[in-house]
This record gives structure tokens, C-alpha cells and sequence, in this order.
């Protein structure tokens, strides 16, 4: 069973307006509100690749119950842990000309005791030989090092732990190790400590050490550029096929979710580089963090080109 942890989830609240105009009265239009969070997002797209997944991570209040019914109408199976405080509302307001203003709520608290409970749950759900998803960001008051926490008790129980966060937490995830990681081009040169001008071909050497820490799989997604695959065995690279661009939000979590599949489904590694990149670029081509169709991925799947290092 493959488990998505969204610790820190979060409504999305998505509204138009004619022009954001800062301090003053904005009316917006077409409210809607989505389930947040990057494990959400993760499990939308294992159902669309047409596999299952449970949701869980930490949720509170009026706003966390509306969460819980969310990710029920939508078909996926959520197992959450209530807490006190309010699950947050992040608003997304998108002006006619497309540009994004994003007004995020501070997430929930937790204490290490329910953190305790979460991992307790992880168990359960997953099972000796499951697979684990953690992504994004932590609870407030959570360690740092909660994803290496998590990861090393999960790995003992013979689980494969996917690491998708940034920052401190992918800095101390990675000492888990856990099984994959798939930190975008800023991420990986961020935990390097190396500027953004970094030339692509210098980054192998860079996925190299995270394997050699231990680490079966790395991913590194450059966004329009495509993704970098590597395990002990093999490297790829994959570049992406032109689309026409909606929005990328959500376009890692999708690979995230297609490489979660793979490896569940014992793909072999050009599948997978294939699963990947077709359900991310698909992803770019939906409004907000909308996953592709099944049809969209396996119409894209043979038209990347893979080129081997
Ligand atoms: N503009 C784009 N055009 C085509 N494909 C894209 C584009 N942006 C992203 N992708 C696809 O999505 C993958 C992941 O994108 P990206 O590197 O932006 O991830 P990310 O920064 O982790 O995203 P997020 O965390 O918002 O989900 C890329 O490797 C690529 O396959
Ligand atoms: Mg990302």
C-alpha cells in the first residue's frame, strides 16, 4: 500500500480578480475550494495511474473536517489524524493577466507525542514492505529532523520512504536515507551549497552523493528542461516535449506520485523515467494543481527522449 503524509495540509481557497490592487477592497470571483497539500496532491495522481494510496497527516477544526470531506468527494481514501488548532486556508488569487498572490494561513501545531501517533499510523497503514510519501513542509513546533525521524523508524519496519520537502527537513530526511528523493534544480544546489548558475552537466556528480548516502533512486527535476534520473545502475536524462503551459503548480508532486507507482509496481527504469516525465508535463497543461488525464499520459509516455549518461 503506498501512504501519503501530508503533515501540514492546508484548504486551497482559489479566487479571480480583475487587478489585485494592495490595500484596498478586492471582490473576488469564482471561489472554489480544493483539498491542499502536496500528499493530496500525490495520491490524485497514483488514482489517476490507477493505483491506491491512503492520505494522512495531521488536520483540525471546521476547516480540517471540510479537508476530510474534500479528499472523500474526490475519491480518494483519507485516514487523518485530528488535532487541536485549524487547519489553514491558503488563498490563491489570480489576476486577469494570470499572475499569482498567494496568502498563506501559519500551519497547525503538533506535539512530538502526536507525531508518535502519526508514525504509529504510518505502520499501520503501510505495512512491512509499503511504501511512504512525505511532502512539504512541517507543523509548527515539529523538529527539524522530523522526516529523518519518521524515515529511520519506517525503514526499520521495512518500509520505502519517498523524501519530497526542501530546506532543513530534505537536509535532515536525507541522513534517514530514505529511498528516493526528488529535490527540483534549487533544491539540490541549495543543500549543496552551490549558486543557481551551476551548469546541468555538474549535477550528476551531485545525485551521485546522495546515492552513495545510501539513497536507491535520486530524481532531479529541472521544470521546462525535464528531469534527471539516477540510480547505482543507470542515468538518464529526459527532456520535456513542447505543451501548452496552464500552470506548473504541482507538476513535481505528480512525478512524485508516477515514481511512488513505478516502484510499488516494480516498473522496470525506462518506464519509470517515461511514468514520470508524462505525468508531470501532463500535469503543466491542467489549470492549478489538476492532475493530467490517463489518456493525456500514455498519449506522452513514448515521446520523450531519454538520452543515458
Ligand atoms: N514549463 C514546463 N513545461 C513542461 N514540463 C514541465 C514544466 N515545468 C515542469 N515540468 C515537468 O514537471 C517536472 C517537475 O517540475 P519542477 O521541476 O518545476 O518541480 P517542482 O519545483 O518540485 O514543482 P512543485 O514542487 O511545485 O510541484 C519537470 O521535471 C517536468 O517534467
Ligand atoms: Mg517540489
Amino acid at each position: 500500500m503506498i501512504v501519503t503524509v501530508t503533515m501540514n495540509p492546508a484548504l486551497d481557497k482559489t479566487a479571480d480578480v480583475d487587478t489585485l490592487v494592495p490595500k484596498a477592497l478586492n471582490r473576488l470571483r469564482n471561489v472554489r475550494v480544493d483539498p491542499g497539500g502536496k500528499g493530496v496532491n500525490v495520491s490524485k495522481i497514483i488514482k489517476i495511474l490507477g493505483g491506491k494510496s491512503v492520505a494522512t497527516g495531521f488536520v483540525g477544526g471546521e476547516t480540517g473536517r471540510e479537508l476530510r470531506r474534500l479528499v472523500d468527494s474526490i475519491g480518494l481514501v483519507g485516514d487523518f489524524i485530528e488535532v487541536e488548532g485549524i487547519t489553514r486556508t491558503n488563498l490563491k488569487v489570480v489576476d486577469q493577466d494570470s499572475s499569482l498572490t498567494e496568502l498563506n494561513e501559519p500551519g497547525i501545531k503538533v506535539t512530538q507525542e502526536e507525531i508518535n501517533g502519526l508514525l504509529k499510523k504510518i505502520q499501520d497503514l503501510s505495512g512491512p514492505g509499503g511504501l511512504v510519501v512525505l511532502s512539504g513542509s512541517l507543523p509548527r513546533e515539529a523538529p527539524e529532523d522530523t522526516y529523518k525521524f519518521l524515515a529511520q523508524s519506517l525503514n526499520r519496519a521495512g518500509a520505502r520512504v519517498i523524501i519530497d520537502a526542501d530546506g532543513p527537513s530534505f537536509r535532515a530526511g536525507l541522513m534517514a536515507p530514505p529511498f528516493l528523493v526528488k529535490p527540483n534544480r534549487f533544491e539540490l544546489l541549495q543543500y549543496f551549497g552551490l549558486g543557481p548558475d551551476t551548469p546541468d552537466e555538474d549535477l550528476w556528480p551531485l545525485a551521485q552523493k546522495l546515492l552513495d548516502m545510501g539513497l536507491s533512486f535520486v530524481i532531479v527535476s529541472l521544470g521546462a528542461d525535464g528531469a534527471m534520473f539516477a540510480t547505482k545502475e543507470k542515468r538518464a536524462l529526459a527532456k520535456t516535449v513542447p505543451v501548452r503551459v496552464r500552470s506548473t503548480v504541482g507538476a513535481g508532486d505528480s512525478m512524485v506520485g508516477a515514481a511512488a507507482l513505478a516502484i510499488e509496481s516494480g516498473f522496470d527504469f525506462e518506464k519509470t523515467v517515461r511514468l514520470c516525465m508524462a505525468s508531470s508535463v501532463g500535469a503543466v497543461t491542467t489549470e492549478g494543481t489538476n492532475p493530467p488525464t490517463l489518456e493525456q499520459i500514455r498519449e506522452l509516455e513514448p515521446k520523450f527522449e531519454l538520452k543515458y549518461f
